[in-house]
């Protein structure tokens, strides 16, 4: 069974949040791109994450035109500093801030976001991760330090994506060695990324099979 149609995942589809009238704007965009944004039942939890932690900042590598930075404004985020190296996207993602009343609250940096995060101080609420997987513990270990204590790290595209998760399930299930990074980096960036938090003692992490899989960590020193 195509796991897209398992009752679990048609229930989470049909009980997540109403797009806004933006989102509804990104997500027709999306899917005339055929883009790979975090979409509503992940989105939710975004939401979730920036109500609990009563947002001040947040921080995503890989923000596309900004669709899940409005998961994040929608829990009460004051401003969100989305990286896109994509420009393009980029533009489309300030001009859907501008439409939608938001401009203030997003700012849309162009680039590497593993440079960005260079230029910025913490402390940070909430820190989405979804850009390059096999940078992705790389972003984490950058970013750790400018989270605040009780903060939150999202990882997306843990179970499903461009990824095989198959090989992922046997790592972690048998020690199977991952992929080779030749053969397959973004397997191996997910299968490190999830390795790293676990063994982390700076942070607790849960993975929640919503949309494309997401860890959520907290940062718990
Ligand atoms: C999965 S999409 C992001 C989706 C977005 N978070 C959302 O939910 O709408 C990944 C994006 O990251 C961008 N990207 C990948 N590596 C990047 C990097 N090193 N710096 C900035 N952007 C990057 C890609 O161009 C792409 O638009």
């Amino acid at each position: 069974m195509d796991v897209r149609s398992h009752p679990i995942e048609r229930f989470l589809a049909a009980t997540a949040p109403e797009h806004t009238a933006t989102q509804a704007e990104m997500a027709e965009l999306a899917d005339d791109w055929g883009f790979p944004t975090i979409g509503p039942e992940a989105g939710a939890v975004l939401r979730l994450l920036a109500r609990l932690t009563d947002a001040e900042r947040v921080f995503e590598f890989g923000s596309g035109f900004g669709y899940s930075a409005t998961w994040f404004l929608r829990g009460g985020a004051d401003a969100v500093i989305c990286t896109e190296f994509d420009e393009d996207e980029a533009t489309r993602g300030v001009a859907f801030a501008a439409d939608g009343g938001y401009a203030d609250r997003v700012t849309f940096e162009v680039g590497d976001a593993m440079e960005t995060i260079e230029r910025y101080d913490g402390p940070f609420d909430v820190v989405l991760i979804d850009h390059q997987k096999h940078r992705y513990a790389d972003a984490y270990r950058t970013v750790l330090p400018k989270v605040r204590t009780g903060g939150a790290i999202v990882a997306d595209n843990i179970t499903r994506g461009p990824i095989d998760f198959p090989d992922l399930v046997a790592h972690f299930e048998d020690g199977a060695p991952l992929p080779d990074p030749e053969v397959d980096e973004e397997t191996r960036g997910i299968g490190e990324y999830v390795g790293t938090v676990r063994s982390d003692d700076a942070v607790e992490t849960a993975i929640l099979p919503v949309g494309s899989g997401i860890a959520v960590s907290t940062k718990v020193v």
